[in-house]
């Protein structure tokens, strides 16, 4: 049966006291919207359409170049759940014969759950309702039961009583419906309520008058962490860091302190690679076998390759490449770079903007200046180097393969390969005053 996927995501999330909008603060880096996108790519729906608001259209741009297929559907006023969802339905009457609806604030809502949900739509059933059973209910809608554990109604929390309130098997938001049915229906849904807004989950009730069948899907609360302020933002972020120590711990990857590393969305570690206590991974890091990365090492669009010693207190930015078996030390940044295999860079150096070649050395303190004020210049360290202590190499500079360059040297000329330079020895002289 083919599919619609629709994400409501107009809400204005007021309490994340932000300028920026809910969807696209960040979870692992990623924004939670795109989170939401990707798991629905996976059901292979036939269309994934966006509710948005109007104030939102400015985004539209940027969403469609991360994902050109979405549509989006404007919804002028936001009157409510089940008036955003009736927002979109040209966007999928006559096209599809299911309807899954998602929330745009909802990012950690698993692949695998989705598809129990829409398999519960096989049996008789007209529309399931996602539920979980968290310890603390809070302000979620609750789910009512008859004495045969058939689905009654959903009850919002605004207008649920003393009683009703203590039921703890809660509404996630997320539901399936057989789409012919939803449209009959939908329009049926008033705002009669004390927020004046129409409720989606009034639907349940209106199915259940009319002898349609709703089935109900109990899933793990964390999957259904909904963000609506900066705690919940905190909250989900914690929970999205467990699920990738998990994965990671799976593929074989060793971590020595889970609360203290931090993993993006797309992190890629190798097997029998040892993560270190205090380590961030930015976006777009990818990590080979059996690599080490020691504490407060902090990694940005960098790939790392097999058997490195990374850290402690490295810094690695974008655009940068660690080769097989190179290892670097404390206190040294690296940008824009590439390190070949088996270089090493043990301790306090800047490698921005450059090369270095196969089994080459760089001593403590040598710096890259590759930075003239104006331009950003290359420098280019041939193969089996030895760069002496606090060496200032001024870019745009190229070094020879095999060349040996003395402590405390000042390299403004191309060197050529063998050659050995050795700095300025200090001048002793004798003070005529004594
Ligand atoms: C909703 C459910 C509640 C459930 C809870 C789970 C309803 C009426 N209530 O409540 O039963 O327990 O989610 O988190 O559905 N949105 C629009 N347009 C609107 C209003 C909302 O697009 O006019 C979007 C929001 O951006 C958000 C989602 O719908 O992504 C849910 O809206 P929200 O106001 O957060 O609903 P809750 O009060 O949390
Ligand atoms: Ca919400």
């Amino acid at each position: 049966m083919s599919l619609a996927v629709i994400i409501l995501a107009a809400g204005k999330g007021k309490r994340l006291n932000s300028e920026k909008y809910k969807v696209f603060h960040e979870i692992g880096n990623f924004p939670m919207l795109y989170h939401i996108v990707n798991t629905a790519k996976q059901l292979n729906p036939k269309r994934i359409i966006i509710v948005i608001s109007e104030a939102m259209k400015g985004h539209e741009k940027e969403i469609k170049k991360k994902f050109p297929d979405l549509k989006f559907c404007i919804q002028k006023r936001q009157l409510g759940t089940a008036n955003a969802l009736d927002s979109a339905k040209t966007y999928f009457k006559n096209e599809v014969k299911k309807v899954l609806v998602l929330y745009g604030d909802t990012p950690l809502i698993k692949l695998a759950t989705l598809r129990k949900l829409e398999n519960k739509l096989k049996n008789k059933s007209d529309m399931c309702i996602l539920t979980m059973k968290p310890k603390d209910p809070k302000q979620y809608g609750r789910v009512v039961l008859n004495t045969k554990k058939k689905v009654e109604k959903i009850i919002e929390f605004t207008e649920a009583s003393t009683d009703e309130k203590k039921n703890n098997l809660c509404n996630s938001g997320i539901m399936i419906f057989k789409s012919f049915e939803l449209l009959k229906y939908i329009n049926q849904i008033s705002n009669n309520n004390s927020k004046k807004e129409y409720f989606l989950t009034d639907i349940v009730e209106i199915f259940k008058k009319n002898k349609k069948v709703t089935d109900y899907l109990v899933c793990e609360y964390e999957e259904t962490l909904g963000v609506n302020d900066r705690d919940d933002l905190l909250k989900v972020e914690t929970n999205f860091q467990k699920v990738k120590v998990k994965e990671f711990l799976s593929r074989g990857i060793t971590i020595l302190d889970k609360k203290s590393v931090y993993f993006s969305y797309d992190t890629k570690i190798g097997k029998d690679s040892v993560i270190y206590p205090n380590v961030y991974f930015g976006k777009e890091v990818e990590v080979g076998k059996n690599v080490k990365i020691k504490s407060f090492t902090h990694l940005e669009g960098t790939i790392i390759k097999n058997n490195c010693e990374i850290g402690p207190f490295a810094r690695i930015r974008p655009d940068s490449t660690i080769y097989d078996s190179v290892r670097i030390g404390n206190f040294v940044e690296i940008k824009k770079s590439k390190i070949k295999n088996n270089a090493k860079i043990p301790h306090l150096s800047y490698v921005g903007d450059s090369t270095v070649g196969c089994e080459t050395n760089i001593g403590a303190g040598t710096i890259t200046c590759n930075y003239d004020g104006v331009r950003k210049n290359k420098t280019k360290i041939g193969k089996n180097c030895f760069i002496g202590s606090n060496t200032s190499l001024i870019a745009p500079l190229s070094i020879g393969d095999n060349a040996i360059i003395g402590a405390g040297s000042v390299i403004k000329k191309n060197v050529s390969k063998s050659v050995i330079i050795y700095g300025k020895p200090k001048i002793i002289r004798k003070n005529k005053k004594n």
